[in-house]
């Protein structure tokens, strides 16, 4: 697969001179779900998000235990994965945690000294250095443990041109909706247990040489009801940001105590997913069935010139349209951000997308966390889980 990535200029590079590019990290490689029903779930995120049919491998290619359908949108890839008899260990990972990310598979240029770097770092070995053949090449993948049974696997595929990797044949199928503009992975939020956050944000920068570059304490973030905390972890080049959340202690259970309930155990949050015409992306999303979080009450918005200040001179959507859409604005000295965030994917309430677009600002929408978080406790309420 001809893969390149095109750099997003975070101009970040003076804080990330701490980081210690040692892997490095090229890019976010694919990110894997391990689900109940492959086939249903791919036309989810087909129809509902706009992915395209890419990949498969299943009894047909001879994979006699599991199945997997690959989705693209532009620099996105997913892997849908179900297990195809009870002996499978996937499915002791469904049992426990409902449809969620198994794998954030990270594109590297040596798998077998990204592992070797990382062990010796401290990491929990998940696969060793193995090679995959097929008429197209090689690809080494390795793979390392992150917070609860999440999984880093390390993707080397310069010596192979082939669809996706071995094992996987092209999927073509008539039924190909249109995209919806989802771009790129922005980030991707991890939700640990009471107190694991300062432990993770070690084991990245120690394991992985990342840099702690934002942090958010519960002061910060905070409702009349609950708070938590969160640091934002990014590599030397900025391409991969994962900000970690931990519960803080509230009046009343905070969501991520009500996701760890239901994932029974620290997992990936959201993906936010980039896009450069939200008002358009988050219109058509609408149309073809996805739920997003309900708006912020009308004082978010009159409040908005005031929160931009000089960048309201730069911004060109319209504030009316943005509420419409229940799309929230935040800036930060570099310029603003416009994002939204999806109701939880599953039956748990456990990951949800978010969608994002970034006109300069480089953080994570700070000024809208309040009222997010009230959003999100008034679908806890009705949850029976506030
Ligand atoms: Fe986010």
């Amino acid at each position: 697969m001809s893969k390149e990535v095109k750099s997003v200029d975070y101009g970040l590079e003076k804080i990330f001179e701490g980081a210690e590019d040692f892997l490095p990290l090229l890019g976010t490689d694919y990110v894997e779900f391990y689900v109940g029903n492959a086939k249903q779930s791919a036309h989810f995120y087909k129809t509902a998000f706009g992915f395209q049919s890419f990949a498969y491998k299943g009894l047909e290619t001879g994979s006699r235990d599991s199945v997997s359908y690959v989705l693209k949108q532009d620099k996105i890839t997913l892997v849908l994965t179900t297990p195809l008899n009870s002996k499978s260990p996937i499915n002791d990972h469904i049992v426990k945690h409902g449809d969620g990310v198994k794998v954030i598979a990270l594109w590297v240029d040596d798998a077998t000294s990204a592992f070797e770097e990382t062990t010796k770092r401290g990491a929990k070995p998940y696969m060793e250095p193995t090679v995959e053949k097929d008429e197209h090449g090689e690809v080494v993948r390795s793979g390392i443990y992150t917070y609860g049974e999440t999984v880093h696997m390390f993707v080397e595929r310069k010596n192979y041109n082939g669809t996706f990797l071995p094992g996987f044949r092209e999927w073509k199928s008539d039924y190909n909706p249109t995209p919806t503009g989802l771009k790129y992975i922005d980030h991707m939020v991890g939700n640990v247990g009471w107190g694991q956050m300062n432990k993770w944000v070690k084991w990245y920068e120690e394991v992985m040489g990342f840099v702690n570059f934002l942090s958010f304490d519960d002061k910060q973030i905070h409702t009349e009801y609950s708070a938590l905390m969160s640091k934002v972890m990014s590599n030397g080049n900025g391409r991969i940001k994962f900000p970690i959340n931990e519960p803080a202690k509230g009046i009343k259970k905070s969501q991520i105590e009500e996701y760890l309930d239901f994932y029974e155990d620290s997992g990936v949050q959201h993906l936010a997913v980039a896009t450069d015409d939200i008002i358009k992306t988050v219109s058509q999303l609408k149309e073809r069935g996805i739920e997003f979080l309900p708006p912020p009450p009308q004082a978010y918005y009159d409040d908005i010139p005031r929160r931009l200040g000089d960048h309201m001179n730069m911004m060109k959507e319209d504030i009316n349209e943005l509420k419409k859409l229940s799309i929230m604005i935040d800036a930060d000295e570099d310029g603003y951000l416009l994002q939204i965030f999806t109701k939880p994917l599953e039956d748990r309430p456990t990951l949800f997308f978010e969608i994002i677009q970034r006109m300069g600002a480089k953080g994570f929408g700070a000024g809208n966390f309040k009222a997010l978080f009230e959003s999100i406790e008034r679908e806890q309420e009705q949850r029976g889980t506030l």
